[in-house]
């Protein structure tokens, strides 16, 4: 019998990876906390207790295709809000890694089975208009009951400085998990705001979803929410991107999301 890892076949690669870039990843991501999701199981009835903040991107050769033909200027609106939605289901799978479960027996038609339930209370689901919504499909399909909250920030185009104009969530958010849906993690400005939001109302966590992440927007939530935070915070996204140009837009990218997704207005 051949010992697992002795066959000579590369290991499977773990479905996120931590930041590769190495320069990028000692200034983004601190030794402690950049293997900290490999293997990572959450225990029934808790939850693996985790360094903040990770950042996690997507490694899976389905993720990457998808995430090309999104970038590709010429997919139109239709598939590009097709492929964002399947994209947005695989990476809430890694995203709700952590989530909270308590243990639950059940009877099957032969004996009984221990398993897990999602604890109470209920995770927030929280899509940032405009763009946001268009990831919250993707998202409700793997937490159908799930409460969702909105949030609207604009960005001022001159001084990329992002304000809150609309907000429907609970005051209280004491021991919810809480899923940020933005699909363009850009300066980092909206993040930082909407984290700051949920964790003043008492989040237990703090979890982002994005398609595409700029260095410089990530450098910020992490300065923003440092490793001694006192609750998980978690970037999960599809790719990581060079750099944002003089106008916030992250390049390469993909261009404006919400108007890819619906259309310029
Ligand atoms: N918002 C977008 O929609 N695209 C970017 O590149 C940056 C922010």
């Amino acid at each position: 019998m051949r010992l697992p890892g002795r066959s000579g076949r590369a290991r499977p690669r773990p479905s996120v990876r931590p930041v590769r870039n190495a320069r990028l990843q000692r200034r983004l991501v601190p030794a402690k906390t950049r293997l900290a999701f490999r293997g990572r199981t959450a225990p029934a009835g808790g939850r693996a207790r985790l360094a903040a903040m990770q950042t996690l991107v997507a490694d899976h050769p389905l993720i990457a295709h998808k995430l090309t033909v999104l970038r590709d200027v010429s997919t139109e609106t239709p598939v590009f809000r097709a492929l964002t939605d399947e994209l947005v289901t695989l990476l809430a799978y890694e995203a709700t890694r952590h989530i909270k479960v308590e243990h639950v027996t059940v009877q099957t038609p032969l004996t009984t089975a221990d398993g897990v339930k999602l604890c109470r209370p209920k995770p927030l689901v929280l899509p940032v208009l405009r763009a946001g919504i268009g990831m919250l499909d993707g998202m409700a399909r793997l937490l159908p009951k799930a409460d969702v909250g909105f949030v609207g920030l604009a960005r001022d185009e001159k001084t990329l400085v992002a304000s809150t104009y609309a907000a429907r969530l609970p005051d209280n958010l004491t021991g919810r998990d809480t899923f940020v849906l933005d699909p363009m993690l850009a300066t980092g400005g909206t993040l930082e705001s909407v984290f700051t939001m949920l964790a003043a109302r008492g989040a237990a966590s703090l979890t982002a979803l994005c398609l595409l992440a700029a260095p410089e927007g990530l450098a910020r939530v992490h300065e923003a929410f440092p490793d001694d935070y006192p609750i998980p915070v978690k970037v999960v996204s599809a790719g990581l991107d060079e750099r944002l140009n003089e106008r916030g837009y992250i390049l390469p990218g993909l261009g404006d999301a919400g108007d890819r997704l619906f259309g310029e207005i």
